[in-house]
């Protein structure tokens, strides 16, 4: 399963994109205005630091807005996923920026029939929210395994991008059911590294190295 980031601040991509950790970025407009930046600069420096996809949202409603500018977020660098809300407006927009060559991410996904119409519309990426239909006690995991057995029965090309990650277990259980991607804010990734019994576990070690006067350096 590939890892983005889900995030607009350039410090968590770089630590992340260190080890090895980042196979592209989401942003959304929340994120862009929560980093304080203009969209066009920050994402130029986003697509400079990761080699993989940079999901950039338009902000446009109707189709032939998102398509002008789609095209305008796609001129940043050749490695920019342009994002459109699942509407049929941004159907129509997936439709024209992925003719033209451009990847395109389609996004607020919450069901399996918008699903459906995402992949015959040519996305790259269709991003299903899962920590969105969890807040309203639905599953957003079922979405997910619903999602890729559709795609797996008719060999849809379109990638499976699960976004809204809250949690480290919804890492593991999107791999399990076999999501391409998972898009998770960079606490939630580093947040993957901890268990108890590590840290348990070293306290222990470490009082016995101490005890026993161990020294490696
Ligand atoms: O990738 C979409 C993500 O940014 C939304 O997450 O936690 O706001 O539902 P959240």
């Amino acid at each position: 399963m590939k890892f983005f980031v889900d995030t607009a601040e350039i410090d968590e991509i770089r630590e992340l994109h260190e080890l090895g950790m980042v196979d592209g970025v989401t942003t959304n407009p929340s994120l862009i205005a929560k980093s304080g930046r203009d969209i066009l600069e920050v994402t130029k420096e986003i697509c400079a630091l990761v080699d993989g996809p940079v999901s950039a949202e338009v902000v446009a409603t109707a189709a032939d807005a998102m398509i002008s500018e789609g095209r305008k977020l796609a001129q940043i660098a050749s490695n920019i996923a342009v994002k459109v809300p699942l509407t049929w407006d941004g159907l129509k927009a997936c439709k024209v920026l992925t003719g033209e060559g451009k990847m395109v991410n389609v996004t607020l996904c919450f069901s399996a029939n918008q699903a459906i119409l995402a992949a015959k519309a040519g996305a790259t990426f269709v991003s299903p929210f899962i920590g969105r239909l969890d807040d309203i006690n639905l599953d957003g995991l079922d979405l997910i395994a619903d999602i890729r057995e559709i795609y797996d029965n008719y060999d849809f090309d379109t990638e499976i991008l699960a976004a809204s990650i809250r949690s480290a277990n919804h890492m593991s259980d999107c791999a399990k059911i076999g999501a391409d991607v998972a898009t998770a804010p960079a606490k939630v990734i580093k947040a993957m590294a901890s268990h108890v019994l590590t840290d348990k576990g070293l306290t222990a070690f470490l009082a016995d190295a101490e005890k026993a006067g161990i020294k490696i350096l």
